[in-house]
């Protein structure tokens, strides 16, 4: 049996999904891991457990190092059932002397699992307790991404136990940042802040400078879900600090559905207006493009613009399904614009328009509503739209520069 160990008596025992595709919405091509982890001290911990289809991974890996009978402390960072569906079936394993969480996470165990005998230790933040020769350090991350979420820091070495922050959905059989390509890791990680984390911005900008002030020495990162950040924790740190501030570089998407491809003329027109005006544009075909994808393109873009047909007085379903996601993830920091054909009633533009101004995306257009064919003079309309976005675009990022 492989363990690995992160640190001296520290070791990774979760499992790996490489079978999951769909994360309630979030298309995760390339499955993912629960990740928990034990620590062998004169109290042996256990920190989070796993999805509950996973509990034969989870106590294979413990037994390859000790009895889980054995493990005093059960710490839980989250309760999402990813992370503590196998709790139920643990408790009674293990029995342990101490579940230590945070006391929005013993309401969220006790809504789950209707446990109140249980040994709940409650902790808030900057409370510590003692494992023998190391001590946790406990940080609650409200709303980051549910109301119980919480780090546990192990201070004597250095490592952060984050739940779902700075975690990618990446099954792969390595578990460290720099055994796999850095790229990949960061594009998932991307994915994941723009699918799951991007509504609590603001939180997590919060929560950067609140890690940054407590000066903690942090050598590993070690998230919920995917590889553990040991190499690249700069780089991941940057990055979440660059998203919760919604910088944006000068790139441009032209999100589009199309019944008889009219609407897709003009989303052609538009992006070559955006070319010309020198913005990096990408053409997003909401037919083939997943809406978990769109919206890690939408968190490094400074311009949305969307095309939609009308379709029995409303949006082609697919554009109606993504603006609903799309504003469930409250993206900030944009400009928008719509645009359509439309046959007779045309209402499409008037409900990109409304999406956007909910979202509180700088409308910087009216829109452009054209009737069935556009022509070549239409579709001159909409290369000049986009050469105008993409020139309020370039001004906007050079101004923030
Ligand atoms: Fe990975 Fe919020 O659970």
């Amino acid at each position: 049996m492989r363990t690995t160990e992160l640190a001296k008596g520290i070791y990774w025992v979760g499992a790996i999904d490489w079978d999951v595709r769909d994360f309630h919405g979030y298309s995760t091509y390339k499955g993912t891991t629960y990740n928990a982890f034990l620590v062998i001290d004169e109290k042996i911990t256990l920190f989070d457990t796993v999805k509950r289809s996973h509990i034969d991974d989870l106590l294979r890996h413990i037994r390859a190092i000790i009895d889980p009978a054995k493990i005093d402390y059960l710490v839980v960072n989250h309760v999402e059932m990813d992370h503590s569906g196998a709790l139920p079936e643990m408790m009674e394993i293990i029995k342990p002397e101490k579940l230590i969480c945070s006391p929005m996470g013993q309401k969220a165990i006790v809504g789950h699992f209707h446990r109140e005998d249980w040994p709940y230790e409650i902790v808030k933040s900057g409370d510590e307790i003692s494992m023998g020769k190391r001590t946790i350090q406990f940080l609650e991350t409200r709303m980051l991404h549910w109301p119980d979420s919480m780090f546990s820091f192990i201070k004597e070495d250095g490592i952060l136990i984050s739940s779902d922050a700075f975690g990618q959905h990446y099954a792969t059989s390595e578990r460290f940042d720099d055994e796999v390509p850095l790229s990949e890791v960061m594009n998932e990680s991307a994915k994941y802040y723009a699918n799951i984390l991007y509504p609590y911005s603001p939180l997590i900008k919060k929560l950067l400078k609140t890690v940054a002030e407590m000066n903690l020495n942090i050598k590993m990162i070690a998230p919920d879900h995917g590889v553990i950040w040991r190499s690249h924790i700069d780089t991941i740190i940057k990055a979440y600090d660059d998203w919760s501030q919604n910088k944006s570089a000068k790139k441009a998407l032209v999100i589009y559905d199309t019944m008889w491809h009219s609407t897709e003329k003009m989303a052609k027109a538009v992006a070559v207006g955006l070319e010309e005006s020198g913005v990096s544009t990408s053409m997003v075909n909401l037919k083939v493009h997943h809406r978990s994808d769109v919206m890690t393109q939408v968190l490094g873009a400074k311009a949305v613009i969307l095309g939609s047909s009308t379709l029995n007085n409303g949006l082609l379903p697919r554009m109606a399904g993504f603006l609903m996601y799309m504003r469930g993830l409250k993206p900030t920091n944009k400009f928008g614009a719509s645009f359509g054909s439309y046959g007779w009633s045309g209402e499409a533009v008037n409900l990109m328009n409304t999406a956007l101004l909910e979202m509180k995306i700088d409308l910087i257009e009216e829109g452009l509503r054209l009737k069935y064919v556009p022509d070549n003079t239409s579709l001159e309309e909409c290369r000049k739209m986009g050469t105008r976005i993409g020139q309020a675009v370039l001004s906007s990022c050079e101004e923030n520069e």
